[in-house]
């Protein structure tokens, strides 16, 4: 079996991409033969000053070792070392039909946001197929908003291997892995947590200001000793995910009963994340101090993606009648 995934150097992780994402990474590199990879070509959509994509490639790198990826057990890697992602996704862009693009929801989102509708945020989805198809991924660990250009991952390599792979397919089809609990992880304003809004909470900012931020988090105005219905709190629905087992059935049986403030919920938050975070903190550190062993496991894993590609992409070549 399997496993890949990418994430967008686009500016700091936060921990919406941690539960959505990378604690899933991080569990399933010990069954699994896993490829993560930073997907900067990706990034270039948004991110348009060199020096800073450089600065967020390297920190997402660090991100990813601090919190638990093992290049031992793991490829890690970055896109862009893998040129043969290029390729490929000319390949599939070749077959993918124009209506599945413009039907994506998060190419739209994004022009409404402000992007530029450039070609290569509209053809993003072919490149993300490349990303998966690459690596002939089984499984894909992410979030529910990736969920549509997975569906369009499987449909362009079903096309491409019906159109070049009547004999024997030459793509296999994919799937996605979603956890229900943790598809979309709500922001400080109860909207799923995304850059883009400006509600996110970075894993690795300094404990204080995880702290200060946990307190701009938007809650209603019903007094202390009212009770509330924890299942309908956004805050409370992030408390259970860090919080320890015996917290949560506390605060839980006290939003029932009333006497509970959203004060004290977030000062708690606050607490959890900065404890969830620790060790990862000190990692962190550790890997900064050393940049020679970041590039060092960058160099390895680009080596090891390689080779994977290029057999995958001879064959899609070969089956397409290149070369
Ligand atoms: P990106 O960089 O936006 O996000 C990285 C991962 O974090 C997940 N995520 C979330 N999950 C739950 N709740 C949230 N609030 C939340 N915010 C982010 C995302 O679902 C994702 O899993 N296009 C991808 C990167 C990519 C990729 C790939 C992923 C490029 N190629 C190939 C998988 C396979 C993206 O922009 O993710």
């Amino acid at each position: 079996m399997r496993i890949l995934s990418g994430i967008q150097p686009s500016g700091a992780l936060h921990i919406g991409n941690y539960l959505g994402a990378i604690r899933q990474y991080v569990a399933l590199q010990d069954a699994d033969d896993a490829y993560y990879f930073v997907a900067d070509l990706h990034a270039l959509t948004s991110v348009r000053d060199a020096a800073l994509l450089r600065q967020y490639v390297s920190d997402v790198l660090i991100d990813l070792l601090a919190l638990g990826l093992d290049p031992e057990r793991a490829v890690l890697f970055v896109q862009s070392d893998v040129p043969e992602t290029v390729e490929l996704s000319w390949l599939l862009t070749s077959v993918t039909p124009m209506g599945w693009l413009e039907k994506c929801v998060s190419y739209k989102e994004k022009v409404q946001q402000g992007l530029p509708a450039e070609h290569g945020l509209f053809a993003y989805p072919v490149l993300q197929a490349a990303d998966i198809l690459l690596y002939d991924a089984d499984l894909v660990p992410v979030g529910r908003d990736q969920k549509q250009h997975l569906e369009i991952t499987r449909d362009v390599a079903e096309r491409f291997n019906n159109v070049y792979g009547k004999k024997k397919p030459v793509f296999r089809l994919p799937e996605p892995y979603i956890l229900d609990s943790v598809a979309v992880v709500p922001g400080l304003d109860g909207r799923k947590m995304s850059k883009s809004y400006g509600n996110t909470i970075e894993i690795f900012d300094e404990p204080a200001a995880i702290r200060k931020k946990v307190k701009k988090f938007v809650t209603d105005s019903t007094p202390v000793e009212a009770p509330k219905d924890p299942d309908a709190d956004p805050l409370f629905g992030l408390f259970k995910l860090f919080a320890a087992k015996a917290d949560v059935a506390e605060v839980e049986r006290r939003y029932r009963e009333g006497g509970i403030g959203y004060g004290e919920v977030k000062t708690r938050l606050g607490e959890a994340l900065v404890a969830t975070f620790a060790e990862a903190r000190e990692r962190r550190a550790e890997w900064v101090a050393h940049p020679e062993r970041v590039a060092a496991v960058r160099a390895a894993g680009a080596e090891k993606a390689r080779a994977t590609a290029r057999a995958v992409l001879d064959r899609a070549r070969a089956a397409c009648g290149l070369g």
